[in-house]
C-alpha cells in the first residue's frame, strides 16, 4: 500500500504508558476493541493497561484472562501486573508470566482495590526489584485522604471542588516521597504516575538526583485544564489525583521542559456519561477517556507555540519507549525499529465532540473545543490501522503483547541480604 504524504509530518506513534480497558468486568464502560480502537485514531501505537479491572490482574490466572480479551487488539500492547497487599505470593507467577510492568495503587481509586501496607509495598519492591520492571505508582496517600473525605463530607460539601479538597497535593507529594525512599533501599525501578502537581516534583527531583531510577508522567487535562474549570464542567472533571490550580499547571509544564517529568500519559479512564455526572460530588466516578484526544490536544500546544514537535515526540515516544524497556524496538523511527508510526497534519483543525470518540465513554471534558494537529493514519509494525481518520476494521486483532521487548537489565536488589525473603530464610536456617 503506498501512501502520499505531501504536507504531513510523520512521527513515532505514541505510545502511552497510563490506560484502563476496563476488560474483564466492567466492559459497559470499554473492552479491548473500543479501547485499541480509540488509540488507532489517535495515533498511539502501544498501549500499556492497568490492572484495576474485574478480576484484577492479581495472579497469572487473571494475567491469561486480560491476554486472552486483548487478542482483539489494533495495537501492540504491554500489560500491568497489580502489586497488592493479597498478592506478594503472585508476584512470581505475574512476572514468569510475562508481564511488562507493574501497578501499586497506593491510594483508593476506581475498582476499590485496598492499597497495600508500606510493608508489603517494601515487600513487593524487594521481589520484583532484580527483574528490572517498572512498578508505576498510584501516589495519593490513603489514609490521609480518607480522613479528608470523611471531615469534608460531615460537614456537608458537596460541590465539585471539594473533591480536591479530600485529596489537596500533599496526598500525592508525600507519596511520592515515601515511595522514592522504598526504591532508593530496594533499587526497585519506579514511574509516578498522572502527577498532579507542583509539590511532587520537588521529592521527585530529589530522589533522581540521589540516584534513584524513577521517572514522572503527567496527562493532558493537567497541563490544560485548571481549578477555573470546575464551574463550568461540574463532575466531568472529577479525576484522580484532581485537576489543581493554574500554579501546578505551570509548574509541571516546566517540569516536562527540564525533564522533572518524563512523559505524557493519558490515564484513559473511560466512564459512562450518567456515571460521570451525579447530584451527589462523592458518587461520581473519577477519570475520563484520553487515549483519542491526547495526540490532538498536544499537538494544538504546538500550533499555539508553547513546545516543540520535538518536545512531543519526547513526551510521547521516545521517553516512554526508554523508560519501559521498548527502545530500541518502538518509540523510534530508525534501522531496527518497528514501523509504529502516526501521520500527522499539523495543519489541520477538528473540534473534539464525545459523540465521536470511538471510546465506549462518550464523554470528554474537552467537549467542543478546536485542535489543530490531527493524526491522519496510524501504522502499527507496518500495517495500517487508521487510514484518513478511518479506522481500519479489517486491523482488529493485529495488536500484539509487546513480549520481544528489549529486557531492561536487572537492577541488583540494593539491600539483598536484609529482604524479607532473606531474613525469612535466616530465620529457618
Ligand atoms: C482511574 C480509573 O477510572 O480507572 N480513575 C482516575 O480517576 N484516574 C484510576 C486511576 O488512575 O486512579
Ligand atoms: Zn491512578
Ligand atoms: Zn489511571
Amino acid at each position: 500500500e503506498s501512501l502520499d504524504a505531501t504536507g504531513l509530518h510523520v512521527l513515532p506513534g505514541a505510545i502511552d504508558v497510563h490506560v484502563h480497558f476496563r476488560e474483564p468486568g466492567y466492559t459497559h464502560k470499554e473492552d479491548w476493541e473500543t479501547g485499541t480502537a480509540a488509540a488507532a485514531m489517535g495515533g498511539t501505537t502501544t498501549v500499556f493497561e492497568m490492572p484495576n479491572t474485574h478480576p484484577p490482574t492479581r495472579s497469572i490466572v487473571e494475567l491469561r484472562q486480560k491476554q486472552d480479551a486483548a487478542k482483539k487488539a489494533y495495537v501492540d500492547y504491554g500489560i500491568y501486573g497489580l502489586l497488592a497487599e493479597d498478592n506478594i505470593a503472585e508476584l512470581p507467577g505475574l512476572i514468569k508470566g510475562g508481564v511488562n510492568a507493574f501497578k501499586c495503587f497506593m491510594g483508593n481509586t476506581f475498582g476499590n482495590l485496598p492499597s497495600p501496607s508500606t510493608g508489603a509495598m517494601l515487600e513487593g519492591f524487594e521481589i520484583i526489584a532484580p527483574t528490572g520492571l517498572r512498578i508505576s505508582l498510584h501516589a495519593e496517600t490513603a489514609s490521609i485522604m480518607a480522613w479528608r473525605q470523611k471531615r469534608l463530607m460531615e460537614a456537608g460539601r458537596n460541590d465539585p471542588l471539594a473533591h480536591v479538597a479530600a485529596r489537596p497535593a500533599v496526598v500525592a507529594a508525600e507519596a511520592v516521597a515515601r515511595a522514592a525512599i522504598l526504591a532508593e533501599w530496594t533499587g526497585a525501578r519506579l514511574h509516578v504516575l498522572h502527577i498532579s502537581s507542583g509539590l511532587e516534583l520537588g521529592p521527585l527531583r530529589d530522589a533522581k538526583a540521589r540516584g534513584v531510577d524513577i521517572t514522572g508522567g503527567t496527562c493532558p487535562c493537567y497541563l490544560l485544564l485548571d481549578t477555573r474549570d470546575y464551574a463550568t464542567l461540574g463532575s466531568v472533571i472529577r479525576v484522580n489525583p484532581p485537576v489543581r490550580e493554574a500554579s501546578d499547571s505551570e509548574a509541571i509544564w516546566a517540569a516536562l521542559k527540564d525533564g522533572t517529568v518524563d512523559l505524557v500519559e493519558t490515564d484513559h479512564a473511560p466512564h459512562t456519561p450518567e456515571e460521570k455526572t451525579k447530584a451527589v460530588i462523592w458518587e461520581a466516578d473519577c477519570g475520563f477517556p484520553g487515549v483519542e484526544t491526547q495526540m490532538p490536544l498536544m499537538l494544538n500546544e504546538v500550533a499555539r507555540g508553547r513546545m516543540s514537535v520535538e518536545d512531543y515526540v519526547r513526551w510521547s515516544a521516545e521517553n516512554p519507549a526508554k523508560r519501559f524497556g521498548l527502545w530500541p524496538v518502538k518509540g523510534r523511527i530508525a534501522a531496527g525499529a518497528h514501523a509504529d508510526i502516526a501521520v500527522v497534519d499539523l495543519a489541520r483543525t477538528e473540534t473534539i465532540r464525545a459523540a465521536a470518540l470511538h471510546s465506549r465513554a462518550k464523554v470528554t471534558p474537552f467537549e467542543g473545543k478546536d485542535v489543530t494537529g490531527i493524526p491522519v493514519h496510524t501504522l502499527v509494525r507496518g500495517r495500517f490501522v487508521q487510514k484518513d481518520r478511518t479506522l481500519v476494521t479489517e486491523a482488529r486483532g493485529h495488536g500484539q503483547q509487546v513480549t520481544d521487548v528489549q529486557r531492561m537489565p536487572a537492577s541488583a536488589v540494593r539491600n539483598a541480604d536484609k529482604t524479607l525473603a532473606a531474613e525469612i530464610a535466616r530465620a529457618r536456617a
